[in-house]
């Protein structure tokens, strides 16, 4: 992913949880992000429409790191995401959000300035995911326990070269620490999806606007399938939350959903 862009990337989920779900301190934190007017702030972004998916993604890992009463999570490309103070309720939580400088710090004045005096145990890290000094960093903060290590809407803006850089962290961390590694399904992983001109049109935005051809990179189901087993991890695929309060779930979509399964990764015994 281009670095330049970061902002703006980070910027649509937000706008979208915050404007049209009922995803809790979505709009604490885009009040903030509009009151410091640093970040690109548009209602006619070209990714609008789409509050169905982030809403989707966002309950249903909430919901699988919930279920696996693992405390020790990792955040990848956390970027304006209200997840850490959703989490903020599980006792003992140990959370870990990675993103470039200039979200991450973004994100921490915002989180401290929400949550007050509330103590909730969030580290965070600077830098950029695809380096092992980053991964260096994420490891002091964490015990030996095991980790869930998540991102949403961060795959996508990888080029397959890139998901080989992250494996090896992924498969470096579970080893040791146990647990597992959880990503959304996408519409780029559908191929039979790409003959809608809505979805052609999506990925090209989301190129656009990331300033990257990687979305545009359509990876089949299978070949994902193949990327983490030829690596010797364990795939576990998982329907997606289909009940959502966003107020452009259509029929349509909510047949995409339907075909969609978020993507967990487990190493090998
Ligand atoms: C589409 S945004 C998603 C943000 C957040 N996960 C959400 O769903 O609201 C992608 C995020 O990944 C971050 N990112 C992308 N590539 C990165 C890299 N190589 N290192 C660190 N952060 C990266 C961007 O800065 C951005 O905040």
């Amino acid at each position: 992913m281009v670095k330049g862009n970061i902002k703006n990337t980070a910027f649509t989920s937000i706008y979208e949880l915050s404007n049209y779900t009922n995803i809790n301190y979505a709009k604490k934190i885009f009040k903030e992000i509009k009151n410091k007017k640093t970040i690109f702030v548009d209602k006619n972004h070209p990714l609008r429409g789409n509050s169905f998916l982030v809403e989707s993604r966002f309950k249903t890992t909430d919901k699988l790191i919930r279920e696996s009463k693992i405390k020790q999570i990792i955040e990848l490309g956390s970027g304006l995401s209200p997840h850490s103070l959703c989490f903020s309720n599980i006792d003992d939580l140990n959370y870990t959000e990675c993103d470039y400088l200039e979200n991450i710090s973004l994100k921490k004045e915002i989180v401290d300035k929400i949550k007050n005096k509330k103590k909730i145990n969030i580290n965070y890290v600077s830098g950029n995911i695809l380096e092992a000094d980053t991964w260096t960093e994420i490891k002091k903060y964490l015990k030996d326990e095991p980790i869930v290590i998540f991102c949403e809407g961060f795959m996508q803006y990888l080029y397959l070269k890139e998901w080989n850089i992250l494996a090896k962290f992924i498969g470096e961390f579970l080893d040791h620490y146990n647990g597992f590694f959880l990503y959304e399904d996408s519409m780029k992983y559908h191929p039979e999806l790409h003959s809608k001109p809505e979805t052609i049109n999506f990925l090209k935005n989301m190129s656009l606007f990331g300033k990257t051809s990687a979305p545009k990179r359509i990876i089949s189901q299978e070949r994902i399938t193949s990327f983490w087993q030829k690596r010797k991890f364990i795939i576990d695929r998982i329907p997606m939350i289909t009940k959502l309060s966003s107020n452009e779930y259509s029929l349509e979509s909510k047949k995409m959903l339907n075909s969609f399964k978020m993507w967990k990764i487990l190493k090998k015994d």
